[in-house]
């Protein structure tokens, strides 16, 4: 079974109470068992992370890089900055596919920019959790 890393960068945890007229009202637990759900349902064995590190997130990268791993990756803030997660997603020996659970494009000018998406296989973003469920069901469908 193909394993898939679902990685989630800082504050992601905080789901559910973490502004939700912006995030929604599911919690990460909520994402966790949605991902899960979707992953058996597709045939591939989903395992879901979350950090507030930035280094320990590129090291999951690097292990998704050795593996061979696809990823769904949201990098929350690390998204807008961080050449060091932008490098260790170029690392990427499988499709990587970056979410965002809102819209980043149609929120404050910092959003815009993502430092991410041209390393990226593709990107969702703007549909709550189905982000994550669309981005599981594109790489199910990838040829390997
Ligand atoms: C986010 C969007 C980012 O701008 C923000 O910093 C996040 C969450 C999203 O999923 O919509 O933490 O990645």
């Amino acid at each position: 079974m193909t394993k898939v890393l679902v990685l989630n960068g800082p504050n992601l945890s905080r789901l559910g109470t973490r502004e939700p007229d912006v995030y929604g009202h599911a919690t990460f637990d909520d994402l966790r068992a949605a991902c899960e759900s979707e992953g058996l349902a597709l045939s591939l064995d989903v395992d879901v992370r979350q950090t507030d590190d930035e280094a320990e997130l590129i090291h999951w990268l690097h292990e998704a890089a050795t593996n061979s791993n696809p990823v769904v990756l949201n990098p929350a803030a690390f998204t807008h900055y961080s050449y060091a997660v932008r490098d260790a997603c170029a690392l990427r020996t499988a499709p990587l596919i970056e979410v965002h659970l809102t819209n980043p494009a149609s929120r404050e000018d910092f959003r815009h920019t993502s430092v991410v998406a041209a390393v990226a296989s593709g990107t969702i973003a703007g549909f709550g959790l189905n982000s994550y469920l669309l981005a599981l069901r594109a790489i199910a469908e990838m040829p390997s």
